[in-house]
């Protein structure tokens, strides 16, 4: 594999492998743009096929962060970490610490906080060694709160959505389907419910899956089946790349919008596969940037008001974009892009400037 061929095709900075066998660390940070700011994502910890289905993740997810973080007006570049290995039975204080130790060589050039297989508990051992990692605080409002955040960004989102749609925000009678039941799933169905939306879920731990029919009254379905269920929003809330020529077919939704990253398995071709279908698509990176949110005001002194705002804010970004996307009869996810790639380049000329005095 070309690497560094495919790092220039993404538009990364930087790539960083690091490796601690004392401990079974493998992990890679990528650095995609620090243009506005010193790069800020999680880390993601999962098995992978292969070490370049890893790469390509990390790739991919980085360079989300960018979009995400200039879409929401985060004062942060994109970047994102994985380390590679079972969360479940690899997951060791000394591996955690020993990822600090690599994440303070970049000297804040990037800071971490959780994602999908890793918590802010996980964190605090990362903390010993270096400041750049987001780890749980008092102020907090619950363990969970980067995760929380990002639930609730993908509600007022699906919010938004429904408003596009049906003229109307009311969740009360609306079907949901929602893919994943972790950290973001869960919470998300917790919102939705608590509005008088029926839920379809559909996951991959029993134990989950019974907890969200027990608690939220939800209907189980298969995991092949989520995406052909009638329902009037399809929520994705797991992997990327869920989105693709086999799946997009089978939908019966008027409306795409979830926590997941990197939805689209082919982002041109199936944002304009999607628009042509007449689904409302939510760009990934806007509806769930909640966490993002939470994790950059943490860093700035956490002031859960403020948060909330910004959160809140998600569901106008996307009437935004979405009202860009019936004026210029274009798909909502390059709509976005085209959003972003402005701010990045307004961004990038005051930086030369700057570079000049
Ligand atoms: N992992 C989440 C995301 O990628 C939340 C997060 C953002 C965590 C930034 C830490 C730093 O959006």
């Amino acid at each position: 594999m070309e690497y560094l061929n495919l790092f220039e095709k993404y538009g990364h900075e930087q790539v960083i492998f690091n490796v601690d066998p004392e401990v079974g660390l493998k992990a890679i940070i990528a650095i995609h743009n620090t243009v506005l700011g010193p790069a800020l994502g999680g880390c993601r910890m999962r098995k992978f096929a292969s070490e370049k289905d890893a790469v390509l993740d990390v790739l991919r997810l980085s360079r989300g962060m960018t979009y995400k973080n200039a879409a929401a007006d985060i004062p942060y570049g994109g970047g994102k970490a994985v380390i590679i290995g079972d969360p479940s039975v690899d997951k060791t204080p000394e591996l955690m610490e020993s990822f600090g130790r690599f994440i303070q060589t970049l000297q804040g050039r990037f800071t971490t906080g959780p994602d999908m297989g890793t918590n802010l508990d996980d964190f605090k051992y990362a903390k010993r060694y270096t400041p750049y990692v987001i780890t749980w605080e008092e102020k907090f409002t619950t363990p969970d709160d980067i995760s929380l955040n990002t639930a609730y960004g993908v509600y007022m989102g699906i919010k938004a959505c429904l408003k596009q749609v049906y003229g109307d925000d009311s969740l009360d009678k609306r079907v949901v389907a929602v893919q994943g039941l972790g950290k973001v799933g869960y919470n998300l169905c917790s919102y939705l419910s608590e509005e008088g939306a029926k839920l379809l879920v559909s996951g991959h731990h029993r134990d989950k899956i019974d907890r969200v029919i027990n608690e939220f009254n939800a209907k189980e379905v298969g995991v092949d089946e989520i995406y052909s269920v009638l329902c009037d929003v399809f929520s994705p809330n797991a992997v990327g790349a869920i989105l693709n020529d086999n799946t997009i077919p089978e939908l019966k939704c008027k409306i795409i919008a979830g926590g997941a990253n990197n939805v689209l398995l082919n982002e041109k071709k199936h944002d304009i596969k999607l628009y042509k279908e007449g689904i409302l698509y939510a760009p990934d990176y806007v509806i769930n940037a909640g966490g993002a949110i939470a994790a950059a005001q943490q860093l700035s002194g956490y002031e859960y008001e403020k948060v909330r705002k910004k959160v809140d804010n998600i569901y106008n970004t996307l009437l935004k974009i979405f009202s860009i996307s019936k004026y210029e009869d274009t798909p909502t996810h390059k709509a976005a892009n085209v959003m972003v790639e402005r701010k990045l380049k307004k961004a990038r000329e005051k930086r030369k400037m700057y570079y000049k005095i």
